[in-house]
């Protein structure tokens, strides 16, 4: 398959391009496009066909569930059987934005894009792109991130290249991503409602609105026995090819077992704050941002993760980061990242 790239700033939106975007979905094609959170690889949400084509293109298991994207409120109803008061609540305050909420799904909606679930998820995202693409396509776009399973997802199109080219109909490069963390997903259908994935949209700031929101306990104890109700939160995700740990601990104790552990060994890197930069002297070292400033941290670590992937790198060693607002999602993917290996000190 021939794959054709388009660029498209937010700002000033191609139409032309946007129209002929939305045409290759409506055909049932694939197409990767900008969101805030991270790109995302498009097909039509209520065509089963496009579905399946998702789950190959991307080389996913079937049965792990795809995001509905729309871009009007009043479509939500057309895809879900209620929206619970606490769900109007939550759409007031964050929506558009990176968001995702599980609802009990209508039957318009296939099972192959909820991966046979009696349930669907539905973010309504806040990129201008995404929305006008969102519409020329129909209003209901599919899409998980667009980049091979298992690999970490693409906050720049030159990513979604590496991994989709060949593979897809058509990617549209919107440049570089604000958020870089895939959204926040909060399941609507019980009474108290659970985040699966944490995101930019905290606990705290869904309590505010909502009250009482539980976390999904798979999420907080990596120890636990219970299943993820996200069923793509059980695969190892967001892995990069080198072997990584995460070391936890007090600044300077984390500084000295990476120190210990690095020292004059081949194709290690280290993952650290801009703060701690100088003192890895002699080891090579990536900036994944400032300790104070989380949402830098969230925009760069896919980023850092792909680069020592290009560079070959054998062994990543990271500090571990803020765990506060969205550094709880930024922490949630590293530790995925690598596959819960994690050195308290
Ligand atoms: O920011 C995002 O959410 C990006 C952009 C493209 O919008 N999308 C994204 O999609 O991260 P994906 O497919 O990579 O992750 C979707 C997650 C998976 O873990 C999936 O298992 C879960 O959402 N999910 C989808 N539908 C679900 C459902 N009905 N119940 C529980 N979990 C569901
Ligand atoms: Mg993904």
């Amino acid at each position: 398959m021939n794959t054709k790239i388009v660029s498209v700033s937010s700002e000033n939106v191609d139409m032309k391009a946007i129209e002929e975007a939305g045409q290759i979905i409506k055909n049932g094609g694939l197409v990767a496009f900008p969101t805030e959170t991270v790109y995302g690889l498009g097909g039509d949400g209520l065509n089963p066909e496009s579905s399946n084509k998702i789950y190959a293109a991307k080389g996913r298991p079937s049965d792990n569930p795809l995001i509905i994207h729309i871009c009007r409120i009043e479509d939500l109803e057309k895809i879900v059987k209620c929206v619970p008061e606490k769900a109007k609540k939550v759409i007031d305050a964050f929506w558009p934005g990176p968001l995702t909420m599980i609802f009990e799904k209508r039957d318009c909606v296939p099972r192959e894009t909820t991966g046979g679930l009696d349930t669907v998820a539905v973010r309504f995202p806040i990129h201008e792109t995404a929305l006008k693409f969102i519409e020329a396509a129909g209003g209901f776009v599919a899409a998980p991130s667009a980049n091979l399973s298992g690999r970490p997802s693409p906050t720049l199109a030159k990513y979604v290249c590496e991994d989709l080219n060949g593979r897809v109909d058509m990617i549209i490069d919107g440049g570089n991503i604000p958020i870089g963390v895939e959204s926040t997903i909060v399941d609507m259908t019980s009474e108290i409602p659970m985040i699966l994935r944490p995101g930019y949209v905290t606990k705290e700031m869904l309590e505010e609105v909502v009250g009482e929101v539980k976390v999904d306990p798979t999420i907080l104890d990596i120890n636990c026995k219970e299943r993820p109700k996200a069923p793509g939160m059980r695969y190892r995700h967001y892995a990069p090819k080198a072997d990584m740990t995460v070391v936890r601990g007090e600044d300077e104790s984390v500084i000295a077992k990476i120190l210990e552990m690095g020292q004059n060994i081949e194709g290690c890197v280290v993952l650290s704050v801009s703060e701690h930069i100088d003192k890895y002297k002699g080891m090579t070292v990536k900036d994944v941002g400032s300790k104070e400033d989380s949402l830098q941290i969230a925009s760069n670590l896919y980023k850092v993760l792909r680069e020592c992937d290009d560079e070959g790198v054998k062994i990543i060693l990271s500090e571990s980061f803020s765990n506060q607002g969205i550094g709880a999602a930024v922490m949630n993917r590293l530790i995925k990242a690598a596959g819960h290996q994690i050195l308290d000190v």
